[in-house]
């Protein structure tokens, strides 16, 4: 826990099973960007300078799935829920009462993963000022009244807000509210807000922001698991020799020239791989390969290739697509050239119009026009499913 007095505790509920999501799992454990989604929220209020401790609420029988989910993630205590979520918020707050007395306390839905610190500082600076803040969305559509499914009036939507959480009280106020809202049996409420107005406190609003949106029904889980695309590009250069050979995507080709370099000099596979590594934001080549390194003399260059793809598969990311460019004078490209297309896909286990390699000469210009090197640019894209 950290450092005593606490101001500010952030209390996040999931102890819920998501049935109108139809997921396999209670929805707050779907995953979402390489995280669950409750580690989302988790990490938000954990890495707020202001947000002194986070405490969590899981259902009874969720312990194992939320442990693996929050692995390696901050917080400062779980708590087992109710059967609904009015009980699962208290029993939050009656944990948290008997550790802390006096501190501000921001209530929040795991199913709303994306909080941005902004709407923690709107909702603290809020609370200056008053005992009970939320977060509100203006409505964009009109409103109606239906009466046996036929419009009967309307509703002015300038004086309706949709609600959202975090909902931050004082922590006694909303506890001892709560408290109260369990005589009354017959009824349940859906937000914290809704039982703090009930026993007759004023509740203040500030701006929600529509990135908080709950998650709820299967199509909002569609939505969200858009894949994620990542870029990359690389660029190498090397200098004809006699006496070497001259290799292309792992395809020797005939010549009476050949590239000099510590390795087999793969020109495109080089330019390919720190493409490759640059999507992944992992750094080049050199930094995988040292040329210093006497293990890489000589060594093929399908090696370096096939670690990256290591590296992309082992962090969830498959290849869309490859663009190569080779620029040279001579040899002709055009013969080789498909090649070389199946030999790199072939080297990136995917299929031959994933891959694509282009030539061009520089029209006699620089280091290239004159002959004396081969230059090949590479770009490539990945993606992963969050
Ligand atoms: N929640 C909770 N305890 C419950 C029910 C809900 O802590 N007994 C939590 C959910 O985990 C969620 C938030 O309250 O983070 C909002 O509830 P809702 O969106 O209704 O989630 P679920 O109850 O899990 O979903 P459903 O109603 O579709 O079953
Ligand atoms: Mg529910």
């Amino acid at each position: 826990m950290k450092n005593l007095p606490l101001k500010n505790i952030a209390l996040i509920v999931a102890a819920g099973s998501g049935a109108r999501s139809g997921q396999h799992v209670p929805k707050q454990y779907v995953m979402l960007g390489g995280k669950a989604m409750i580690c989302h929220s988790v990490s938000a209020f954990s890495d707020h300078p202001n947000i002194d401790a986070t405490y969590i609420v899981i259902g009874n029988g969720q312990e194992s799935i939320a442990a693996e989910a929050l692995r390696g993630i901050t917080f400062d205590g779980l708590i087992i829920g109710g059967d609904t979520r009015q009980n699962s918020v208290f029993n939050g707050l009656e944990y948290i009462s008997n550790i802390i007395s006096n501190a501000n306390i921001l209530i929040h839905d795991a199913a709303r993963p994306y909080l941005r610190h902004d709407v923690i500082d709107r909702l603290l600076s809020a609370l200056d000022h008053h005992s009970g803040v939320i977060p509100i969305m203006p409505m964009t559509d009109s409103l109606i009244i239906l009466k046996n499914d036929v419009m009967a009036s309307s509703l002015d939507r300038d004086n309706i807000g949709r609600v959202q959480t975090p909902q931050a009280f004082d922590l006694q106020l909303i506890y001892a509210a709560h408290k109260k809202a369990r005589q009354f049996r017959e009824h349940s409420y859906s937000d914290d807000a809704q039982i703090f107005q009930a026993v007759g406190h004023k509740v203040a609003t500030v701006a929600g922001e529509a990135a908080l949106h709950k998650y709820t029904f299967a199509e909002d889980f569609m939505n969200n698991s858009k894949q994620q695309f990542r870029i990359g590009s690389g660029y190498d250069v090397h200098r004809f020799a006699k006496d070497e050979q001259l290799w292309l995507g792992g395809i020797k080709i005939d010549s009476d020239i050949g590239l000099a370099g510590h390795s087999d000099a793969d020109i495109v596979l080089h330019a390919l791989t720190d493409a490759l590594l640059g999507a992944l934001s992992m750094g080049d080549i050199g930094d995988h390969f040292p040329p210093t390194d006497p293990q890489w003399k000589g060594a093929s260059s399908d090696i370096f290739m096939k670690h990256a793809c290591q590296l992309a598969t082992e962090n969830g990311y498959t290849i869309s697509n490859a663009d190569i460019t080779i620029i040279c004078e001579a040899p002709k490209i055009g013969p080789h050239r498909l090649k070389i297309r199946q030999s790199i896909a072939d080297i990136l286990c995917v299929d031959l119009d994933q891959i694509s390699v282009k030539a061009t000469t520089s029209e006699k210009l620089g280091f290239t026009g004159r002959g004396e090197g081969m230059a090949v640019q590479a770009q490539i894209l990945i993606e992963r499913s969050s």
